[in-house]
């Protein structure tokens, strides 16, 4: 494990062996598991990128563009609930979603997918190797979560510091991290160390257009949860601009402002950002420095 990080849950019914691993990995790179064989999970979760595509929104098969933002996958271990909007519940039942999605890679159907991987010798060997009953539908989606729970990111300035290392941080980035827990709040809900909450929350963002994304009312249809997402990490995050679930925002000085005004008005706000924290220009500035250099892995996630 990269320093700084707690252990993850494995469901009992899937542990992560290395056959699998070996699998999974390699249909993560598989673009023929598109429709039009141009587009694998990397295509849009791109180990250079720190896992996600360095633009506003997932690019699919054909060009198609979806709504949402990339996330980065470091990490995804330790999330309870997967997506923005937390509509699936484990990297299992999640796998198999984007193999399917017109938006990314548009398979027409199970069967499909199956008879993509049946044409290579090669899974026969690894599916083989990975499970008793060879290749099935279930298994490619537990080499897949297996692989992305190996997806780990850590090891960075904060977690050496925390660690001991008190040479770690530089001076600017230690005001920003006791900016982060104290004045700006922050640490309410990007907890240390995973820097998530496993929560949702409505800071406005993308809710001034004619039909905004509702995000967790998607999932519940209840009026207090319009317009919030999920707590994204924090680790590596100088790395994955553009932010927030539209990509709306470029910079991380620019997300700052949002929180430092409170948040962005609308009727569902929630009440956790909505006092505006009134940071003078070094604290803003003090808050970026942490988290591009405090939370920024050397190594980052290998592949
Ligand atoms: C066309 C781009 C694209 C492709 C291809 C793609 N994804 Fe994604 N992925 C996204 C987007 C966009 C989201 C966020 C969607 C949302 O929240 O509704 C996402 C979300 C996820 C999440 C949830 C992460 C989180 O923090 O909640 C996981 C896990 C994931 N993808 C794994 C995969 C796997 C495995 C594959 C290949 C089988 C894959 N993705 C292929 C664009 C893509
Ligand atoms: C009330 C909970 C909450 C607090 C407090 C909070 N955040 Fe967030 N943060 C979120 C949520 C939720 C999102 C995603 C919102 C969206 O996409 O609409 C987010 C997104 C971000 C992002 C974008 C990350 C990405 O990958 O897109 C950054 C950077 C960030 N927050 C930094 C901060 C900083 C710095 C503070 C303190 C000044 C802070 N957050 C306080 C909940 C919170």
């Amino acid at each position: 494990m990269p320093v700084g990080l707690p252990d993850f849950y494995q469901p009992p019914t899937n542990p992560i062996t290395e056959e699998k691993l070996k699998l999974g990995r390699k249909l993560f790179f598989d673009k023929d598991l598109s429709a039009d064989r141009t587009v694998s999970c990397a295509s849009c979760h791109d180990p250079e990128k720190s896992w996600t595509n360095g633009r506003r929104f997932g690019v699919g098969v054909g060009g198609k563009q979806g709504t949402r933002n990339v996330p980065s996958l470091i990490n995804v271990a330790y999330f309870k609930q997967l997506f923005w909007d937390g509509r699936s519940g484990s990297l299992e039942r999640q796998a198999l979603m984007p193999l399917l999605n017109a938006d990314e890679m548009a398979m027409s159907s199970q069967a499909a997918v199956l008879q993509r991987l049946q044409e290579k010798t090669e899974y026969h060997e690894l599916f083989g190797k990975a499970f008793a009953d060879g290749i099935t539908i279930t298994n490619l989606t537990q080499a897949l979560a297996c692989y992305e729970r190996t997806i780990l990111s850590g090891n960075a300035p904060y977690d050496r510091y925390m660690a001991g290392d008190k040479q770690a941080m530089s001076e600017a980035a230690l005001r920003g991290m006791k900016v982060f827990s104290g004045r700006g709040k922050c640490s309410g809900c990007h907890v240390e160390p995973k820097f998530i909450d496993s929560s949702f929350y409505n800071l406005g963002v993308g809710m001034d257009v004619e039909n905004p994304d509702l995000g967790r009312y998607h999932v519940f249809q209840m009026e207090s949860a319009k317009g919030k997402f999920k707590t994204p990490t924090l680790r590596d995050v100088a790395r994955t601009a553009p932010y927030m679930h539209d990509g709306s925002v470029n910079t991380l000085m620019e997300v700052v402002e949002i929180y430092d005004k409170g948040g962005i008005p609308n009727r569902y706000l929630s009440v956790e950002v909505r006092r505006k924290l009134n940071l003078t220009e070094q604290e803003k500035k003090d808050l970026v420095v942490f988290m591009k250099e405090g939370l920024t892995s050397p190594d980052g996630a290998k592949p």
